[in-house]
């Protein structure tokens, strides 16, 4: 393996405040208004999704971790001696512990996050937990291509890209990135994916519309941010935090809802809105175990496993590049 290196964040390349800046113009100017899912993610954002995940309603994080909990030992074999594990979208860094607590193969540890800041804390923690792991924290928007650090060039990789962070993908760029996912982690290489399962839209439904509101916060943090780094001048109270499920697409929509027509401004322009528009900010698609293995298929990886709970809530598949 290549010299240990230990925790530091690359520089902050995850996107930069001209692509947020031209992402929000373009978005806020298109009918229907969206923006994408990945600006949820400043620092308050990442904090944020993380008291999502202690949620009751939150179902995915508990269920994934009991998953990993219950089958990462039969990873051993699986995991090259000496790999590096590369995690797309780390944020707190917590299920990657039940790996490098489970499969001694991994020497080494490259978490990839949008969310600079966070990642580097984070990243700096599991160095302190695991010393005789190499870390290194890459800031990357893994949407596009992005590189790893020379000094891990030489080791086998391992993937895990857990959370179903896949689901918040459109079809088309699941696809995407599953193809750039076969290059980065390379032939023979295995990916390990959390993904949500279809289920009653009552679960759903609550998971997305918490009685706390913090999914709400997290919602409306997004218009925090642009008034922040964008000269916006959303009033957060005249926007509401709407979350459903679409049975026909198989996916959770969450939209912040305009409660009257105003006017907004940010990033130099003005925004029109009619009372009861919306911005869409985030999709979160549902697979079935077998919708997902066929599109992993489709993508260069072969399925070799998939492990789901006894409710078939949420499935950790076990992929691996052809
Ligand atoms: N893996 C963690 C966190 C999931 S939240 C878990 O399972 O609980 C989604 C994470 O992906 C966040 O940390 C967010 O910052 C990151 N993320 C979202 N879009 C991203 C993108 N385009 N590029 C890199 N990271 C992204
Ligand atoms: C990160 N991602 C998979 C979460 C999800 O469930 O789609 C983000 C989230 N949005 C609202 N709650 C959680």
């Amino acid at each position: 393996m290549g010299a240990p290196v230990k925790s530091f964040a690359a520089p902050a390349v995850g996107s930069s405040r001209s692509e947020f800046e031209a992402d929000v113009i373009a978005g806020l100017s298109r009918e229907p208004k969206s923006i994408p899912p990945k600006y949820f993610y400043d620092a308050e954002g990442s904090r944020l999704f993380e008291e999502i995940t202690h949620l009751p309603e939150y179902y995915p994080t508990r269920t994934e971790t009991g998953i990993l909990e219950g089958h990462a030992r039969e990873l051993n074999g699986t995991v090259p001696e000496g790999a590096a594990l590369v995690e797309f979208g780390s944020g707190a860094c917590t299920k990657v512990r039940i790996l490098l607590d489970n499969v001694p193969a991994i020497a080494a540890y490259l978490p990839v996050d949008i969310s600079g800041e966070f990642l580097a804390s984070e990243a700096a923690t599991i160095a302190a937990s695991y010393p005789r792991l190499a870390v290194h924290a890459v800031v990357a928007d893994f949407t596009k291509p992005f590189v790893l650090p020379d000094a891990f060039a030489r080791m086998p990789k391992t993937g895990f890209f857990p959370g179903s962070t896949i689901g918040n993908f459109e079809p088309h760029d699941a696809v995407s990135f599953m193809r750039n996912a076969v290059q980065t982690i390379g032939p023979g290489g295995v990916l390990v994916m959390g993904v949500d399962l279809v289920k009653d839209p009552s679960v759903l439904h609550a998971a997305y519309n918490d009685s706390a509101g913090i999914t709400a916060k997290f919602n409306l943090n997004l218009l925090r941010r642009i008034n922040r780094e964008l000269d916006g001048n959303f009033d957060l109270r005249a926007f509401e935090h709407h979350a459903f499920y679409n049975r026909e697409r198989r996916r959770i929509e969450m939209h912040l809802a305009s409660t009257r027509r105003q006017k907004v401004m940010a990033a130099g322009r003005t925004f029109s809105f009619r009372a009861g528009e919306t911005i869409h900010t985030e999709n979160s698609y549902k697979y079935t175990p077998g919708s997902f293995a066929a599109l992993a298929r489709g993508c260069g990886w072969t399925p070799e496993t998939i492990w789901t709970d006894p409710a078939e809530l949420f499935s950790v598949h076990v992929l691996r590049a052809r």
